[in-house]
């Protein structure tokens, strides 16, 4: 019988969501931060029935898949859980997690493609939301410890470039300098709770995440900003909420660029700080460019971008040859894909403000007998019985589901299998080092409906 503390040999069999999974005993034990192959000698740190949870305290036998973690925080950060594998380990690490959330959750047979590789593994990173925690005069800026609330100072986050590295630095040293309160997530007190920033085209949006009003003098962090970055603008959002959520409702502009402009994939964008924008501009680049050689737009009226952000691959997409609607729930998003709209002349654009919930069963009825064509690519809660509903009362011919969780990537597919298969599965790196992946999935209308 296992018990805490006990120190055991365990033999890592296979990967699990973010573990490797082995048998002891007659127990199931996930362990972290192994490889599949390695031996090691683990502590149980939790037993529950038969499945237990354990840390490695050596290991006996090491994969030639090792790699050696380049970050002193490896391990304690929340942040990067694989970079003890080699990068090829990551990407089958990833395709395997797809795999078995397809058969394990959503019971679907289906080839999963090799995961296709960030052109960064490093430095890739176009965003940060970081917590500010600790002290007055001692202020952390970093990482959440895996599992915990407890903040690591994690001032050079190798995931990010140097802009995020210079940017936390100086915010730290403002922070301290000034005598601004973190926040503290117990009693409530406290001013700052976060520090976000997204840096695109040599442009920096820097957002202080404060709880209630700023009421401190945010003119030396503009001085410092302004001695290390070209273009920057600074904006203070409020956020009162108890929970987790970053952002409040409410942002101010304080100085400098109100938003960020750019081109990519041929499309002109602007992008304010509170808007939607993948992180990892080289895999999003790789995605929207395969969705739109899977999705056949060749006869379709209508085309229907779920989810849509900002909207860039809705104006990749869009043609004169159909309408097309794009439905985001967040204003600043659809904002900002407004103003892409008139700066690339789009044609024959919708950007709806909704749910897509409320708002596709509309489309959908607006345009009953037209044909329709849709891609899909939810927040990790994935779609809803209704959204589900939705498509297949529109009845594409095909769908695309560009997905960021393949556990309700899973759920998902499972409840559109009695009309719609899965044809085309390829997982993308959006997240190097970490255990996140992004799955791009072509879906066929089956032959009897
Ligand atoms: C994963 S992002 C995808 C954005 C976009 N397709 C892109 O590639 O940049 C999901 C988007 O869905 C939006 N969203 C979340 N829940 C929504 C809902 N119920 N209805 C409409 N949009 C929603 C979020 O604000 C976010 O912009």
């Amino acid at each position: 019988m296992l018990r805490v503390n006990d120190v055991v040999t365990f033999t890592a069999e296979s990967y699990s969501n973010r573990e490797t999974v082995g048998t002891v005993d007659g127990y199931t034990v996930f362990v972290p931060f192994l490889l599949t192959g390695e031996r090691a000698r683990v502590r149980i740190n939790y037993v529950k029935k038969n499945v237990a949870y354990a840390d490695v305290t050596e290991i006996l036998l090491s994969s030639p898949q090792r790699a050696l973690p380049h970050c002193e925080f490896f391990g304690k950060c929340g942040g990067c859980s694989l970079s003890h594998m080699s990068y090829a380990e990551q990407l089958r690490f990833k395709q395997n997690k797809v795999a078995l959330n397809l058969s394990k959750i959503g019971g679907l047979d289906v080839d999963v493609l090799p995961c296709v590789p960030s052109p960064s593994v490093w430095g890739y990173r176009n965003k940060i939301s970081l917590p500010v925690r600790g002290k007055r005069g001692a202020v952390k800026v970093g990482m959440f410890e895996r599992d915990s609330h407890k903040i690591v100072d994690v001032r050079r986050c190798a995931l990010c470039g140097e802009w995020a590295q210079t940017l936390v630095s100086l915010f730290a040293e403002y922070c301290n300098m000034c005598g601004i309160e973190p926040y503290d997530e117990r009693s409530f007190a406290g001013c700052v709770r976060h520090l976000t920033a997204r840096y695109e085209e040599d442009q920096l949006l820097v957002t202080v995440v404060s709880n209630g009003e700023f009421t401190g003098d945010l003119r030396p962090l503009q001085q410092s900003l302004a001695r290390r970055f070209e273009r920057f603008g600074l904006f203070v959002n409020v956020n009162t909420a108890r929970n987790n959520v970053i952002l409040g409702e409410k942002s101010r502009h304080v100085c400098g660029l109100e938003y960020i402009e750019g081109e990519h994939l041929g499309v002109k964008f602007r992008l304010s700080p509170d808007s939607f924008f993948q992180v990892n501009d080289g895999v999003k680049d790789l995605i929207y460019a395969k969705a739109r050689q899977l999705l056949d737009l060749s006869s379709t009226e209508i085309f229907a971008d779920c989810f849509s952000g900002v909207g860039l691959l809705t104006n990749v997409l869009a043609s004169e040859r159909f309408e097309t609607y794009a439905i985001e729930i967040e204003p600043s998003s659809v904002a900002d894909a407004k103003a892409m709209a008139v700066l690339n002349g789009t044609p024959r654009l919708t950007n709806v403000c909704g749910d897509v919930t409320k708002e596709l069963p509309k489309i959908v009825a607006a345009n009953h007998g037209k044909k329709m064509t849709v891609l899909v690519d939810p927040p990790r809660k994935g779609l809803n019985v209704e959204i589900c509903n939705a498509l297949k009362e529109a009845s594409p011919n095909c769908i695309v589901y560009v997905s960021c969780d393949s556990a309700t990537l899973a759920r998902d597919l499972a409840t559109l299998s009695d009309a719609y298969s899965a044809v085309y599965v390829e997982p993308y790196d959006m997240f190097p080092q970490t255990d996140q992946v992004e799955t791009l999935v072509l879906l066929n209308r089956s032959e009897q409906n």
